[in-house]
Order: structure tokens, then sequence, then C-alpha cells
């Protein structure tokens, strides 16, 4: 007597699976998100299997696959990694599917690639990598059955596939809609056996909801060995590439672009287009963070308003809004400037985000001078984070912060005590926040105002 396959319910934001539906999810207290999916009835026969002591593994699989695009091998931390599974998620448009084809361009030169595309058809691919100057040696599968995408993987053992999109994959067995729960967990799941097992690097490219969180479950991010993050400003040119989860390297690490005709170009040194203030004004700091290796110089903005409002708005692009409250309350607290009344508003100019908190001093300064309507100085820069009593904690790297500094010819730093002397930069230590106000404004050769 045959058994009927069980049926079970999973959760779309948090994959917990139950026996029976429920209105709220137990596991993330989502509503209406437990999805129904058929679980497979084959009940796979258990062999044991040898053990491999570690000293006997070889290791030679440290060695990378560079992707000929320098931005992606640095997120990567220094290259694909063979046979594991990458996820490029990020908003629509913003150019995934032109990243991987340059990379499957370039890489196509010297190994065998291939490219899955389920969203657009060959000819569109062949446009676009016209547009990016050729790609004669790209392989192009346009399917989105996922039984019949992985078996031309099994056959034809390409070095490296794309797969845009993961939510286009389509397993008719399991009954459920191409990009549900069901389909997306099935089609990593099959990805991943074979990335292993026929050592395939495997790029998938997956889509973001609304709210920016991979669409599909979170189980999937769980599932593959590396997730980067596509992000930027659609109406502006420049993306950046950053790795949210990384088996293999730093999640430091990011990669600047910008968007072109021909395609994306990286940009070695995004300090020239993210920190070029041409003329100090109230409320604009020069930030030096650090993201993964690099030292990064950010223009950072604030602008405080009086408010009416009983809870005064507290708006963060770019800046962890928690951080930023957090700023405002030391500031208050232990800087001498109120802002209770007061709405504050905080930018990153050019659309990226820090969340490095040795750029907590550079927010903290654009705020204070917004308030006091007084400039910093024109070729200053700060870096280092403020803890909960008001004084200031050295930030890690302190050299290679001021090395980028000097290279992007400014003058002046404030930083924490203990930041070691520069020979072409004038570098002033202040102890707690209300010091580096000090040194910030008072630079500027202003008085309060
Ligand atoms: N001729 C062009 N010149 C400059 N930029 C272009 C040109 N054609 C396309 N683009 C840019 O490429 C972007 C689309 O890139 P792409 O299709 O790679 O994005 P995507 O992230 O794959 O999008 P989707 O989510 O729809 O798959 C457009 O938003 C546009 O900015
Ligand atoms: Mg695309």
């Amino acid at each position: 007597m045959a058994k009927a396959a069980a049926v079970l319910y999973a959760c779309s934001e948090c994959g917990y699976s139950t026996g029976k539906w429920l209105g709220r999810c137990p596991g993330c207290g989502g509503w209406s998100t437990l999805l129904e999916e058929r679980a497979s009835a084959a009940a796979a026969k258990k062999d044991s299997r040898p053990l491999l002591r570690l000293v006997d593994v070889e290791a030679a699989d440290a060695e990378r696959i560079p992707t000929g695009v320098p931005e992606l091998d640095r997120v990567l931390g220094g290259g694909l990694v063979p046979a594991s599974l990458v996820l490029v998620s990020g908003d629509p448009g913003i150019g995934k599917s032109t990243l991987l084809l340059m990379a499957l361009r370039a890489m196509s030169g010297a190994r065998k690639v291939v490219l899955v595309t389920g969203e657009e058809s060959a000819a569109q691919v062949k446009l676009r990598a016209d547009r990016l100057g050729g790609g004669e040696g790209v392989h192009v599968l346009a399917e989105t059955e996922l039984d019949a995408v992985c078996a031309t993987l099994e056959r034809e053992r390409p070095d490296v596939c794309v797969v845009d999109s993961v939510q286009t994959l389509y397993s008719p067995e399991l009954g459920s809609a191409p990009g549900s729960v069901a389909q997306v967990r099935e089609a990593a799941g099959r990805l991943l056996r074979v990335a292993k097992e026929h050592r395939v690097a495997v790029f998938v490219v997956g889509h973001v909801t609304k709210e920016g969180a991979v669409a599909g479950p979170r189980v999937l991010e769980h599932l593959v060995d590396c997730v980067l993050h596509f992000e930027g400003d659609r109406y502006r040119a420049h993306r950046v590439l950053r790795a949210v989860k990384n088996r293999f390297g730093s999640t430091n690490e990011i990669g600047v672009f910008e968007m072109t005709g021909a395609g994306l170009v990286g940009i070695e040194d995004p300090s020239e287009l993210f920190g070029r203030v041409e003329e100090a004004q109230p409320g604009s700091a020069l930030a030096c963070a650090l993201e993964g290796t690099r030292p990064l110089l950010l223009e950072v903005q604030a602008l405080v308003s009086p408010s009416d409002l009983a809870m005064p708005r507290r708006v963060a692009t770019g800046v962890d809004p928690k951080r930023l409250s957090m700023i405002v309350a030391v500031l208050g607290r232990h800087a001498g400037i109120a802002l209770g009344q007061a709405d504050v508003f905080v930018n990153v100019a050019g659309g990226v985000r820090v969340d490095e908190p040795g750029a907590d001093l550079a927010v903290a300064l654009a705020i204070a001078s917004a308030a006091r309507r007084v400039p910093l100085a024109t070729g200053l820069a700060v870096f280092g984070e403020i803890g909960l009593t008001g004084r200031l904690r050295a930030a890690a790297q302190a050299e290679r912060r001021l090395a980028e500094c000097a290279k992007m010819g400014l003058a002046q730093v404030v930083a924490p005590e203990g930041t070691p002397a520069h020979e072409r930069i004038r570098v002033t230590a202040a102890a707690t926040v209300r010091q580096a106000i000090d040194a910030g404004l008072d630079a500027s050769g202003s008085s309060e105002g």
C-alpha cells in the first residue's frame, strides 16, 4: 500500500516547516507566511560511508579562478573558488546580469563557461554581450526546467556557470509555481549538488523583496558559500558590490563600479568619487572609513531642523539608524548639543552605506556642524568610534587611513588619542567627542554661532 506523500507547510520568510497549516509562523512570527509544499516520499537507502582524516584530504583546492573583473575578485576574497555556489542578489535593474556576463566573457578565454538564462532569451543575451564588447566563447542555455538545467551541467561540466535567475527555475514535480519557496529551495539544493559533485563554480542570481531581503526562504543564504549583494542608487551611475557572507574570505571587502554604456567599470580609487568636497559647508564632514582592507573617504552630510513633533525624526540614509540614535544621544549628554527639539537627517553622499564604527565621529561632527551652523575646515577628515560615555575609541588600522587621507591631499585629521603621527598630515588627537568637535569646528577659524 503506497503511502501518500506527506504535506508540509513551510514559512516563506524563515523556512520553518510544520505538519499542519498555521496562520502565524512559530519560527519568525510572520502572518500568512506558511505555504503548502509536498515532501518527496522517496526514502533514501542508508548506507554507511568511510570517514576521512583531515590529514589525508588533498588541499589543492586553495586555487582560485580569477573572474577577470578585479573588483569582483576582491569581494570574493581573491577570486572564485572552484565548486562553490555564490548567490548574487540586488534590486531589479541594478546590473546583476551585466556584472556576471562581464565575468563570464572574461573567463571564457581560458575556461568553459555557461550562462543559463531563464529571464532573457539567447538573443537578448547576445545584444547585451555585444554592448559589452563581444563574448563569443560564452555558452548559453535558455532553459527554465530544473532537471534539464542540471542534466546539461552534469554532461557539459563547465568550470563556471551563471544561473540567471534562481527564481525562474522550475521543477514540475513540486507542483508549486516558479519562484515559490519550495521551488527556490529545491533549485538551490540541486545546483549545490551539481556544484560540489561536478566541480562547477555556480553563480546564482536571486531577486530581492521590497524590504531588500533575498526573495525565497532564508535557507537559501545558509545553503550557499557566498552571498554577494549588489547595491547602489539606480539613478546614479555607481554601484557597490559587497559580501554579506563569504565562506572563503572576509565579508568587509567592497567592490565599486560605475555603470557605463559599455558595461560596469571597476573604480580603483573610490575616495576620489565619494570623498571629493570642494568647499566646506555646515553639516558636512569627511569620514575616513575602512571597508575591509581598503580605506575609503566618504562625505557625511547632516541636516538639523527645528521640529514640532513630540518624537523628533532621526532619519539615516547610509548609516545604521540605531547608531544614529546613539550618536544623537551622546551628543546631547556629553557634548552639550541638545537635539531634543530637532529633526536630524544624516546622509552618506553618493548613496553608499557605511557600517564601520570608525565613521561615528564623522556623523557626530556633521551633526554638530549642522546644529551650530559652523563648517568644518576644508581638507579635514575624521575617524573614530564613539562610546556611550562620550569617549573616543581608537580606530583599527589608523596608519592606512592616514595614508589614504594623505593620498587625497588632505591636510588635517581629527582622530582618537593613540593615533600615530603622520609626516604630511596634522593629526589632532581627541579623547572625547566634545574635544573632537571643538578641534574640528575651531579648525575652521570661525567661532561658535
Ligand atoms: N546602453 C546603456 N548605457 C548605459 N547603461 C545601460 C545601458 N543599457 C543598460 N544599462 C544599465 O544596465 C542596467 C540593467 O542591467 P542588468 O540587466 O544587468 O540588471 P539586472 O540587475 O540583471 O536586472 P534584472 O533584475 O531586471 O535582471 C540598467 O538599469 C541600466 O542602468
Ligand atoms: Mg538580469
